[in-house]
């Protein structure tokens, strides 16, 4: 799948931009402060309607503003239009100029891929973003784990209410608790066998990454559910799931809240059983993270019969040319790849060479020099 053109308007420090991109290489350069990023997570934004570095659309709108838009026309056998609408308190979604009212429908339209600085969250941050991650990943390619996903934070909400009101003594339907319960534990299910399954993938494809571009074996990711699961048969996880709610219901009345349940879930990243978020040093986290991206486009081609779009946030400048080019083996077949860098001399040449270059000062195309 490829972006063909970009518009954007009131999107950061970009007034007005229109950007016609190239189906395979683009490289985005320019001094720093000037929006590379800002570019690359409008294309990213479009792709997911949630940016990879902000949670609010506060900031994502241009001061001073009060509607961001940013508008793509993707090509995937047919070509179609995405657009996203942001004010300071809604945000619209569109496709082919029509409002889509279920994200479900949306959000499986464009998948992006993007390596970025902010990537070390997923080894160093809370469960809370590693779960974030992986639901996002999920979703771009399962629209029934999005939908299971949605329903089981929708049931999370009803259920953490009730608890409260039991906690307040207050006089509550407990039949109807029970059927809550119920409910979120099927949902569940289906959640923690999609989680399993995609960790079962990487684990299938990341071993032999790591090693070509860190030198080590043993790289696994592990899931770790928040409830002790011997297997994730459909009947092993109803089963566990229902005594972890029966055993501690005292406790979740307490803390007013839901204490098991795959929105308590957590993943690690190891070499052997060495969590790197403990054992890793920085460059290892960094080749973990390249590792995990780079497998995540193996398994979009195996589901999905397509390439993600990928984009990669400033992440040559730090790595070196062993790493670059192993990196870039990856990448660099038959994919739409958008890059940023401050320093057109940290590309390639052989990749300089066959990309389409964009110029950015201070939220502008910089229109070409005159040939000489
Ligand atoms: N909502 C906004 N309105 C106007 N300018 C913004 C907004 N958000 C960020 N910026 C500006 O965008 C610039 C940073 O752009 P960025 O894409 O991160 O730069 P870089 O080219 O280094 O990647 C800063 O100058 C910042 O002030
Ligand atoms: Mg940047």
């Amino acid at each position: 799948m490829v972006i063909k053109t970009l518009n954007i308007q009131n999107f950061r420090n970009y007034t007005s931009l229109h950007l016609e991109l190239d189906d395979k290489i683009n490289i985005v350069y320019g001094e720093n402060g000037q929006g590379k990023t800002n570019l690359l997570e409008s294309i990213y934004l479009l792709g997911f309607t949630t940016s990879h570095r902000s949670f609010t659309s506060d900031n994502l709108i241009k001061s001073g503003e009060e509607k961001a838009i940013i508008k793509g026309k993707i090509i995937k056998e047919m070509p179609y239009n995405l657009e996203i609408d942001l004010t300071r308190t809604k945000k619209m979604v569109k496709i082919d100029d029509k409002v889509v009212s279920k994200q479900a429908d949306y959000i499986e339209k464009m998948n992006v891929i993007i390596f970025s600085s902010e990537d070390l969250d997923l080894i160093k941050g809370s469960p809370g973003e590693r779960r974030k991650y992986f639901n996002l990943e999920l979703s771009q390619l399962s629209i029934n784990y999005y939908s299971a996903l949605s329903d089981f934070n929708k049931l999370l909400k009803i259920r953490n209410e009730y608890l409260k009101e039991l906690n307040l003594n207050m006089n509550v339907d407990l039949n109807y608790f029970h059927i809550l319960t119920d409910y979120l534990v099927n949902k569940s299910i289906f959640i923690y066998q999609m989680r399993n399954k995609f960790v079962e993938k990487l684990n299938k494809i990341c071993p032999p990454i790591f090693e070509e571009i860190a030198g080590i074996k043993g790289f696994n990711v592990k899931y770790i559910p928040s409830v002790e699961l011997e297997s994730f048969d459909k009947e092993n996880i109803k089963k566990a799931l229902e005594d972890a709610y029966n055993n501690h219901l005292e406790k979740e009345i307490r803390l007013k809240s839901t204490l098991y349940g795959p929105h308590r879930d957590d993943f690690t990243f190891n070499i052997e059983n060495n969590n790197l978020r403990e054992f890793g040093s920085q460059g290892q986290q960094k080749m973990a993270i390249i590792t995990i991206k780079l497998s995540e486009i193996e398994v979009f081609k195996n589901f999905k019969q397509t390439s993600p779009i990928i984009l990669l946030d400033d992440v040559f400048s730090d790595l070196d040319n062993t790493k670059k080019n192993n990196l870039l083996k990856h990448i660099n077949k038959d994919m739409q790849v958008i890059i940023t860098t401050t320093d057109l001399d940290s590309i390639d040449e052989k990749l300089l060479s066959k990309a389409k270059l964009i110029h950015i000062k201070n939220g502008k195309i910089v229109k070409k020099e005159v040939e000489k």
